[in-house]
This record gives structure tokens, C-alpha cells and sequence, in this order.
């Protein structure tokens, strides 16, 4: 489990984490939601060491990320994957070294077992026997798929993604979503998702937590969502501009 304590950071006076608290639950999926700006992505950061938080604390099992030193901090990052939004991949190599290269590079992995294993993950997210192709010759979910099979090529035991759709259709939104949950079970992982798009979380969070104003001002089930009066928690979910969330534009 992930616990997220009384999290703080501005960036030059402006807040834009106020005090987070959350947490993120053993073998389920978390969704964050929350307009843009509004430092979903920057929380994200602090998870994986991007960002130093000015204060609070990550508990990671109970182990708090922020006084690691660098070589403590990095074991510890080989427990996590993270799909960042846009969700890079290396253009100069072929899918097959996309997936290979982490085995390669952070598992220290040789010959044969590779190939195997970078098919098998190929397979796993519906892209069998393309191996051989370049990241420009595909589509922007196969994309994506590409990039979710690099991040179980580390098997990890969480998995971070920021807007793991955006950009895509609404068809091939869902059939990534479908496949996020797939590869949770499958993999037995611990996730956390930033997402805005209403369906999707819908199908994939077992917790949301809405972030507002620097703070997780709900949190709770989608059940608990779709039944809440909380006006902020109504406001995102009918996806009204008019309310009490004010976007800076
Ligand atoms: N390294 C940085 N230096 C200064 N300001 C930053 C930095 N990173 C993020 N910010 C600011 O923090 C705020 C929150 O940004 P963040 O990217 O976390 O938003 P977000 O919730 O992920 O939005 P979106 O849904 O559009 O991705 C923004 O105002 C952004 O400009
Ligand atoms: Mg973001």
C-alpha cells in the first residue's frame, strides 16, 4: 500500500499541492480526477521521485520515500511502472527492442529468455508476432500498448499512469481501459490511474479521489460517487463548467 500524508508543494509561492492525503490500496485500482492544472500529474511526480515534495510523506509499505537516499530510493523504484502521458517510446528502436531494452538494461536479463518473454508481453496486450515494426508505423493505442508492454517487462508491483487514453477514440479508449484491468488482475498489481474520462473510470476504479484545490476533497467507491451530493463531486461527473470548481483559463 501507498499512503500519501499531508503532501505539500508550490512552485515559486503558488501551491498546487495543499496537503494530500490518500491512499492508494493493495491489489486495487485508484483513479485520480481533477481539472487540468490541478497537479494530478505533479503528484504523480512525487511517487516516483520526479518531484520532492516542501513536506508530508510517501509510505511505501510503510517505508517513507522521501528520506531515501539514492540507492534505496532507486530499489525501491524498481517496484513501480509508470506510463507517462504521450506514453514515449525509443523511435530509433523496433517494438521487440522497446520491450527488451528494460529486460536488458534494469533486469540484466540474456539470449534466449528475452525473445520469449518480450512476445509473451507482446501477446499480452494484443500485439502478437509485430515485433519487428517501428513506433512510427503504428497507431496512437497500439502506441500505447507498446508502452504498457515495456512497463510489465519490469514486473512490477505498481503501476502508475498518467491519461493512459487521452488522444484516442472513444472505441479504442475502452478497449485500453479493458486492458488496464486485464493486465491488473492478470499481473496482480496495485494501480493508480489519472483519468478524466467519465466511462472510462467508471469501468476501471475500484477508489476515486478527486483532486481539488491542492487536496483529495472525496473519495470513495464509483458507487459512492454516483450517489454522492457532494456539489464538487456532481460537478465533475456531469462535466459542468458552471459550480463551485472554477478552471483557470
Ligand atoms: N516543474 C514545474 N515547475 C513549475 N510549475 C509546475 C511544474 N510542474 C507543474 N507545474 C504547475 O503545477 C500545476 C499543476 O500541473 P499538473 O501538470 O500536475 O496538472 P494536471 O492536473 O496534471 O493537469 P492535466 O490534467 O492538464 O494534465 C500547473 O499549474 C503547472 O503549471
Ligand atoms: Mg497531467
Amino acid at each position: 500500500m501507498i499512503e500519501i500524508k499531508n503532501l505539500f508543494k508550490s512552485f515559486e509561492d503558488r501551491p498546487v499541492l495543499n496537503g494530500v492525503n490518500l491512499k492508494i490500496e493493495k491489489g486495487l485500482i485508484t483513479v485520480v480526477l481533477g481539472v487540468s492544472g490541478g497537479g494530478k500529474s505533479v503528484l504523480l511526480k512525487h511517487l516516483i521521485g520526479l518531484l520532492r515534495p516542501d513536506q508530508g510523506e510517501i509510505l511505501v509499505d510503510g517505508i517513507d520515500l522521501i528520506p531515501l537516499t539514492e540507492v534505496e530510493f532507486n530499489a525501491m523504484l524498481r517496484r513501480f511502472a509508470v506510463l507517462f502521458q504521450g506514453g514515449a517510446l525509443f523511435d530509433s528502436m523496433t517494438l521487440f527492442e522497446n520491450v527488451a531494452f528494460p529486460m536488458r538494461e534494469r533486469l540484466g536479463l540474456k539470449g534466449f529468455e528475452i525473445p520469449k518473454r518480450v512476445e509473451s508481453l507482446l501477446r499480452q496486450v494484443g500485439l502478437p508476432n509485430i515485433g519487428w515494426k517501428m513506433p512510427d508505423q503504428l497507431s496512437g493505442g497500439m502506441r500505447k500498448r507498446v508502452a504498457l508492454a515495456r512497463a510489465l517487462a519490469l514486473t512490477p508491483e505498481y503501476i502508475f499512469y498518467d491519461e493512459p487514453t487521452t488522444g484516442l477514440d472513444p472505441i479504442t479508449s475502452d478497449a485500453i481501459a479493458n486492458l488496464i484491468v486485464k493486465t491488473h488482475r492478470e499481473n496482480r498489481l496495485t494501480s493508480f490511474i489519472i483519468s478524466h474520462n467519465i466511462n472510462e473510470i467508471f469501468k476501471m476504479a475500484d477508489r476515486l479521489a478527486l483532486l481539488h484545490n491542492g487536496v483529495v476533497a472525496a473519495y470513495g467507491t464509483v458507487s459512492e460517487f454516483q450517489q454522492s451530493k457532494d456539489p464538487l463531486v456532481r460537478q465533475f461527473l456531469e462535466g459542468r463548467s458552471e459550480g463551485p470548481i472554477q478552471i483557470m483559463e
